[in-house]
């Protein structure tokens, strides 16, 4: 045992995601018709799917909210954690997005578990009751994270899984005095999730880093 940590370095990260349970073909699919249909490739990681996948059934959970729908991708990979009582309520607020999501989750094999809120989460979250979800994921705007932790926090159950990715800021995280405000956003954000009394956290070096709190009981 060690107090040292090693750093994860390309190699080893590549090493790892190598060594990970990777994506079925349904995904790999949805990807290709993603790519096709011009929606952006900045869905999670295979290796990112199956770390919030294992956390999700560690924690028993049954209700996800998501912030950041994309195409679906990491919505269907949470439900597919959840059981067949589970539902994942994803919030997405590009029409073209959300019905491409739409479309591949009715096609899925967690169809009807999964309701895509279409709008800006900053309306969407005020309307989720309290104490509503076992765990979140935020994944959106990142000008929007500290407002989405907020609504996130009070959506949760005491014990909930907070999960918030791109902590590293697509790997800017240390630059200083960033002019992109995107990562600026995030290293406020950083700042905002390390000083939360209300969770306990970490950030997990997995794709872009991901930040993984649980809610303190009150
Ligand atoms: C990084 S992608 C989400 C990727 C998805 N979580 C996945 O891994 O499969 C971010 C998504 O958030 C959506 N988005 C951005 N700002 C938003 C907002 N204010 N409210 C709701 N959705 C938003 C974008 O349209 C985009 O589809």
């Amino acid at each position: 045992m060690s107090e040292k940590s090693e750093p994860v370095s390309a190699e080893l990260y590549a090493y790892l995601a190598a060594r990970t349970s990777q994506e079925d073909s349904f995904l790999a699919k949805l990807k290709l018709a993603a790519r096709a249909a011009e929606i952006p490739s900045i869905w999670i990681s295979p290796e990112q799917a199956a770390m919030m996948q294992i956390l999700l059934k560690l924690k028993g959970a049954r209700d996800v909210i998501e912030v950041g729908t994309l195409a679906g991708y990491s919505a269907i990979t949470m439900a597919r954690a959840l059981g067949p009582a589970g539902r994942v309520r994803t919030i997405e607020f590009e029409d073209r997005h959300a019905d491409f999501a739409e479309k591949w989750i009715a096609d899925s094999d967690v169809a009807g578990r999964i309701q895509v809120l279409r709008g800006d989460g900053r309306k969407v979250l005020p309307e989720i009751a309290d104490e509503s979800a076992d765990a979140a994921f935020v994944d959106a705007d990142k000008s929007g994270y500290a407002t989405y932790l907020q609504h996130c926090l009070r959506i949760l159950r005491p014990g909930g899984l907070m999960m918030v990715d791109n902590a590293f800021a697509f790997g800017s995280v240390l630059e200083k005095d960033p002019e992109d405000a995107s990562v600026r956003a995030i290293q406020d954000f950083n700042e905002t999730m390390a000083a939360c009394d209300e969770l306990q956290s970490l950030i997990l070096p997995i794709g872009d880093g991901c930040w993984v709190g649980v809610k303190r009981d009150a």
